[in-house]
């Protein structure tokens, strides 16, 4: 071994000219690699005199740590620009990452449907709380107390010990008792919210269901807007040719009070087994808010009048999707729910 064997090779290193990852990888194995002129002169120092080890030993670690440090250098040069500019190392043309994205629940989905078509026609959001009084579920709805009408509704009390017990919300009826309570008039307001009733599940009832009210007063209203604002809704939400009918029915917090019908969007009115051949398909209850009402929310019925509906969410959305099972909406299978994916706008 001699000085100059070294020198040839730490020459070689500061010439060494690498344009891709790998040359570098070449240079290496040809200075470091198992036969490699380090590692060669490394084998030769084994076997050399104890005197010239001393000689050689430094010069030799350093001449190893030069081409390292060297071969780090090139590595760095090289490596950002080599894949954009030859492209060997990315391949821009693959797939990108599959991040799987949740979708909106189909409830939400009809629900954010029916609130963009009011506001269209002037409409705010209202909300309210989910555990209520007897007052806002009952009273100020022309409840009496004891009445028979508050069947009608299977109520979760809270507590009942006092004269306005606390419970969890039947209807977002009581949604439209705060609103007439506290906002100036004339009032338009729906109110989307989830309501609770002491209920058995079953294919057609839950005891947790969502509900959308609506609510509309001012100087006269009548039922003829009433009407024309439901069928507005119903064409909206169901299709251009969707018809409507009322049907005479009883509300304590609306006088008069019906039931409404569309026109059966899978037969045409023709009758199938999902209208049970009538050709009509019930979605809402409505009617004109009991002067009472108003009374009872501080609104004098002689100068105002107004008009209420409200429809359950999974009701729409059954119809909408042709879905015979209630339960289908809570139960969360993802095989239920992934149909529902393209449904989602932004
Ligand atoms: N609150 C009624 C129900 O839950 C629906 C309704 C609302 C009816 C407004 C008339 C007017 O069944």
């Amino acid at each position: 071994m001699t000085n100059k064997d070294i020198e040839r090779v730490l020459s070689e290193i500061r010439e060494l000219a690498c344009k891709t990852s790998r040359d570098i990888e070449e240079a290496r194995i040809r200075l470091l690699g198992k036969k490699g002129e380090i590692t060669a002169l490394f084998e030769e120092f084994r076997t050399i005199d104890k005197s010239e080890k001393a000689v050689f030993g430094k010069p030799l670690n350093e001449l190893k740590q030069a081409a390292i440090t060297r071969l780090e250098e090139l590595k760095e040069a090289v490596g950002g620009g080599e894949a954009a500019s030859t492209g060997a190392a990315a391949d821009l043309s693959m797939p990108g990452d599959d991040f799987p994205l949740g979708s909106r629940h189909p409830v939400s989905i009809v629900r954010q449907q029916i609130v963009d078509i009011f506001r269209k026609f002037g409409y705010d959001v209202a909300e309210g709380p989910e555990i209520e009084d007897d007052r806002h579920v009952f009273e100020a709805l022309n409840f009496p107390p004891n009445h028979p009408a508050r069947d009608m509704q299977d109520t979760f009390f809270v507590s009942t010990g006092h004269l306005n017990p606390i419970l969890l919300r039947t209807h977002t009826s009581s949604v439209q008792v705060r609103t007439m309570e506290s906002a100036s008039l004339p009032i338009r307001v729906i109110c989307p919210g989830r309501v609770f009733r002491n209920e058995a599940i079953s294919a057609r009832a839950h005891c947790i269901f969502h509900q959308v009210e609506g609510l509309y007063v001012d100087e006269n209203v009548t039922f003829a807007d009433l009407k024309q604002a439901i069928l507005l809704f119903a064409r909206e939400m169901f299709g251009p040719d969707t018809k409507i009918r009322m049907r005479p029915s009883y509300f304590p917090f609306t006088e008069p009070s019906a039931e409404v019908d569309v026109s059966c969007n899978i037969c045409h009115g023709k009758g199938c087994n999902v209208c049970k051949g009538t050709g009509w398909l019930e979605i809402m209850g409505c009617g004109m808010v009991d002067p009472n009402v108003l009374k009872a929310s501080g609104i004098d019925p002689q100068k105002y009048s107004g008009f209420a509906f409200g429809m359950g969410i999974e009701r729409i959305a059954m119809l909408k999707w042709r879905v015979n099972d209630l339960r289908h909406y809570f139960e969360n299978d993802l095989r239920f729910l992934k149909q529902f994916e393209s449904c989602v706008e932004a």
